[in-house]
């Protein structure tokens, strides 16, 4: 009775560690899949309380580059941050695509509204 109540504590051990370890595996192989509303992105909207939440606490016209503050940051950006012809190529979108080193302050969704309203002709509405 003892031996069989050890080895059913090790097999629920060893279910629980292979649940574990595929459970990482998965987060790691399927990407997020973002849903984005059909509706355009509007930029006081949807994009600058996204800057004022997550990145003026930096980029604010002090030492690093792009200010971001909501008087400026339009004009900011498109001076050479946004490109409409490539919105892929964009340096906005690339920073925080993953692999970029803004990646760490933006969620999923944040990146792909960015990059939807790039494509949309990055308006100031
Ligand atoms: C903790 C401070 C910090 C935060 C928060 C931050 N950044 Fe940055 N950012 C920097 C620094 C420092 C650089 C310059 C070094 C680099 O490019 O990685 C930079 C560079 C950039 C650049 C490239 C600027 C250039 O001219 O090369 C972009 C674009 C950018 N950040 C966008 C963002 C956005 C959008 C957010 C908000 C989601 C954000 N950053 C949040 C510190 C920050």
């Amino acid at each position: 009775m003892k031996m069989n109540n050890r080895k059913y504590c090790i097999n629920i051990g060893l279910l629980l560690i292979t649940l574990f370890a595929s459970g990482c595996y998965y987060d790691q192989v399927v990407p997020e899949v973002v849903e984005l509303p059909d509706e355009p992105v509007s930029y006081t909207i949807g994009i600058q309380p996204f800057f004022d939440a997550k990145c003026i606490s930096c980029h604010n016209g002090g030492g690093i580059p792009l200010n971001l503050l909501s008087d400026v940051s339009y004009d900011a950006i498109l001076n050479g941050y946004v490109n409409t012809t490539d919105p892929e190529g964009s340096l906005l979108y690339t920073k925080l695509n993953s692999g970029g080193s803004m990646a760490q302050y933006a969620s999923p969704t944040e990146v792909a509204t960015i990059l939807k309203w790039i494509k949309e002709g990055a308006t100031n509405d």
